[in-house]
């Protein structure tokens, strides 16, 4: 039976991981899979997850089944994270919010729920985006269409080309926006920008489904939110899939949640039974282990505090790391100003090159990146800058 299956090539991001790893030279540069790490390479357990982790290990007397929407008082938790304390969305009810195993679980989730509400509905995704998110949502049945996003000549988003993309789409269909740290481009809409996606989605009657992986990464976790906190606000219908991966750093936990800002409170009621059912035919119910720990982190002032001041660190160090990245760049050659990457956000922008001095790059100098030239900022290290700026140099020279 299996012998009709053909060899697949590595997935594009997480196989360079495997590459980087057998790498045996010495001056390896790991700029691939968007992972944190600080300057000594590692992604160290975050000390607020580590002492929330402790105290769970303490109090856990049971592995008995939870809820299969997870953790209630984590939902509820994480629902005030992400849009905020008393949104006029939650306070009326209409807010449901489920565990779910990492982003991936929760887009995954949402796909299966539009599919069951609207089998004809097409997911309109930004050019570019992340390359899972088709998969993801196309191998639910539903159809992927792209609007026009990220210019690569300007390295900013066309927004008048994105606008004239969604004043067509017709009402029923979705719409997938990166809350904040685009990725891959790390081009983020503006608050005016996202008023005039709320108004246009508001005449067109098309649902906004955010994808929220890098809350506290780009400005603040406030910030981060405004997108998703706004169009909850304005609009009857809204998806929100948020990971926990990196801004909690539970990578390998799966930590993630779905929220779905319904019409009103019955709705919501009949939308939860259904996300229920999708999850149950699924995974049954989500891992326990990183929601437990965010539920034990946002239920401490203290675990708090000492968690929104890591990610603080998290996020100057990668601010700092673009600011310095331009500088090294912009010192040694003359041919392109990067200084567009000091003006993006979050773990990710291209460089602008292409594939074969992409693969130029991986074979002489042990420098990775997915092939579309996206880099993860994230995992630069300050003593690399020079190494890296020089290999560009030569590349762009050659
Ligand atoms: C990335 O884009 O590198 C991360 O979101 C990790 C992943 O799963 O692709």
């Amino acid at each position: 039976m299996f012998s009709s299956l053909p060899l697949l090539p590595a997935d594009p991001i997480l196989g360079l991981s495997v590459a980087y790893q057998q790498d045996t030279n010495p001056a390896k540069v790991d700029l691939g899979v968007g992972i944190y790490k600080n300057d000594a390479g590692e992604t160290p357990v975050m000390a607020a997850v580590a002492a929330a982790e402790a105290l769970r290990l303490r109090q856990e007397n049971s592995k008995a089944y939870t809820h299969p929407a997870g953790y209630p008082g984590a939902n509820a938790a994480v629902t005030r994270l992400a849009f905020g304390n008393n949104h006029p969305a939650a306070d009326a009810g209409r807010i449901r919010t489920i565990q779910t195993p990492g982003g991936c679980g929760a887009l995954r989730v949402a796909a299966e729920l539009i599919q069951r509400a609207r089998p004809s509905a097409t997911i309109w995704v930004s050019t570019p985006t992340w390359a899972n998110h088709i998969p993801l949502l196309g191998n639910a049945g539903l159809q992927l269409r792209e609007y026009p996003y990220y210019d690569y000549q300007s390295h900013s988003i066309d927004f008048p080309a994105m606008l004239d993309a969604l004043r067509k789409i017709p009402a029923g269909d979705l719409v997938l926006l990166h809350a904040a740290c685009h990725n891959p481009s790390g081009a983020d809409l503006s608050r005016e920008q996202w008023q005039q996606v709320a108004d246009v989605a508001l005449e067109r009657g098309f649902i906004p489904f955010i994808d929220m992986a890098y809350q506290g990464f780009g400005e603040g976790l406030e910030a981060d939110s405004y997108g998703p906190r706004l169009l909850a606000e304005r609009l009857p219908e809204v998806i929100l899939a948020v990971s926990f991966s990196k801004n909690f750093g539970l990578y390998r936990e799966r930590a993630g949640a779905l929220s779905v800002v319904f019409r009103d409170s019955s709705e919501a009621d009949a939308g939860l039974s259904q996300l229920l059912s999708v999850t149950r035919a699924l995974y049954s119910m989500p891992p326990a282990h990183g929601s437990a720990i965010i539920d034990i982190i946002l239920h401490s002032d203290e675990l708090t505090r000492q968690w929104q001041e890591e990610l603080d660190t998290m996020r100057n160090r990668i601010s700092g790391l673009r600011q310095n990245l331009v500088t090294s760049l912009n010192a040694i050659q003359q041919q392109v100003d990067f200084s567009f990457i000091a003006r993006e956000r979050g773990m990710f922008s291209f460089l602008g090159l292409n594939r074969d001095q992409v693969l130029q790059l991986r074979r002489d100098y042990s420098i990775y990146m997915t092939d579309n030239s996206r880099i993860s900022i994230a995992g630069l290290r300050n003593d690399k800058l020079d190494y890296v700026a020089q290999a560009i140099k030569s590349i762009l020279a050659s």
